[in-house]
């Protein structure tokens, strides 16, 4: 008996933070599995929250027909529920539960054979809890933040840079009107990833990384120079998860019920606030935030996606469980699936992006 026999449903489910590229993974997915393999396909809709609900989407064809270019997700998504963690209020106080065993339950009675569970960190590290309670599951890794261990790309990056590095070119004839120093936060939680590759694309001057603790003096004293040398107006483009040498990140926001109950956000302000006083020049934060979640996956993105996709199904079929696919070396590869379960990729010292932006003479924060 081959596995494509014993394979006839697969569940499939978008958890974490949204990112554009979501739904061009759905209908790659559904693709492969009706038109290759005739495996059935249904959704779960709002990550784990859905599947802790026992609610299952049928997906098809005609269903997912014409979302491979739409952003967000059409089953939802959820970064706060797990079953292994919630929330219930007992004897008028908040107790966390563990409820793998319902879900578990819920998938069976739903004949469910395989998961497919397209994620960030916190996704996978999920999926791989649930693969440890005997559920066949294959990651797909997903987050603007590219910052998933075991791949060198995920969904939803490389717009998320677009995005940035169209409010940068923005930014960029305001600033130079008012000989203003901008500075631009962007998102990318403890990893810079976004922050490097936007200020790469975008011009900065500055680019503030969580991997390179910064020193303002020192970014005080480049801007400085750069004013009475060439340039009358500069970008300053800030990770969320920056901070000073010998500081900490800013956070905006604690949730107690999230997995990752830290939010972060607001030190592009701080930042502002401090450059103005060094340079005694006028300075403006503009936070992007979400808006690098939002819209349309560039081409990248949905190629990613068709190729995780399909390969995701191939491992299915192929009966490679507890997998996540990776993107290496521009190949579609399997990986070990707790390589990417709670673990982040950050950028290491001699990355050749990191490099590229030293040899353009860009200003790190460290010297
Ligand atoms: O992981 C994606 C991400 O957008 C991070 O860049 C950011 O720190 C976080 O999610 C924001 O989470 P929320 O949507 O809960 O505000």
């Amino acid at each position: 008996m081959t596995t494509k026999q014993t394979v006839k449903k697969i569940a499939l489910l978008t958890g974490g933070g949204d990112c554009p590229g979501l739904n061009s993974v759905i209908r790659a997915v559904v693709q492969s599995c009706i038109l290759e393999y005739g495996i059935q396909v249904v959704g779960i809709p709002d990550g784990f929250k859905g599947l802790l609900e026992n609610k299952f989407i049928p997906l098809d064809l005609l269903n997912t027909t014409g979302i491979l270019s739409k952003g967000g997700t059409i089953l939802g998504s959820s970064n706060i529920d797990t079953p292994f963690r919630v929330p219930v209020i007992k004897d008028g106080k908040k107790i966390y539960e563990d409820r793998s065993d319902e879900v578990v339950q819920h998938l069976k009675q739903e004949r469910v054979d395989a998961m497919i569970v397209v994620g960030g960190d916190g996704t996978q590290s999920i999926a791989h809890g649930m693969s440890q309670k005997g559920i066949k599951v294959v990651g797909i890794p997903k987050t603007i933040d590219n910052d998933l261990n075991g791949t060198e790309f995920t969904i939803g990056f490389y717009t998320a840079v677009t995005t940035a590095v169209e409010a940068l070119d923005k930014l960029h004839t305001t600033a130079e009107s008012h000989h203003r120093i901008m500075v631009v936060e962007v998102m990318g939680r403890n990893a810079g990833w976004i922050a490097l590759f936007a200020g790469l694309g975008g011009d900065a001057d500055v680019i503030l990384l969580p991997e390179i603790p910064f020193d303002l003096n020192k970014v005080g004293n480049y801007l400085n120079d750069l004013y009475h040398s060439r340039k009358k107006y500069s970008i300053v483009v800030v990770a969320e998860g920056a901070k000073p040498i010998g500081g900490d990140v800013t956070v905006s926001k604690i949730i107690e019920d999230s997995p990752e109950q830290v939010r972060l956000g607001g030190i592009g302000h701080r930042v502002a606030e401090e450059l103005e006083k060094i340079t005694g020049r006028e300075s403006r934060a503009i936070v992007l935030g979400h808006l690098l979640r939002g819209g349309a996956p560039e081409g990248f993105d949905r190629i990613l996606a068709s190729r995780f996709g399909v390969a995701a199904v191939k491992a299915v079929v192929d009966g490679k469980f507890d997998t996540m696919v990776a993107y290496r070396n521009d190949n579609v590869e399997l990986v070990p699936l707790e390589t990417g379960a709670g673990k982040n990729r950050f950028i290491s010292p001699d990355s050749a992006f990191l490099q590229t932006a030293r040899h353009r003479g860009i200003c790190l924060g460290d010297s």
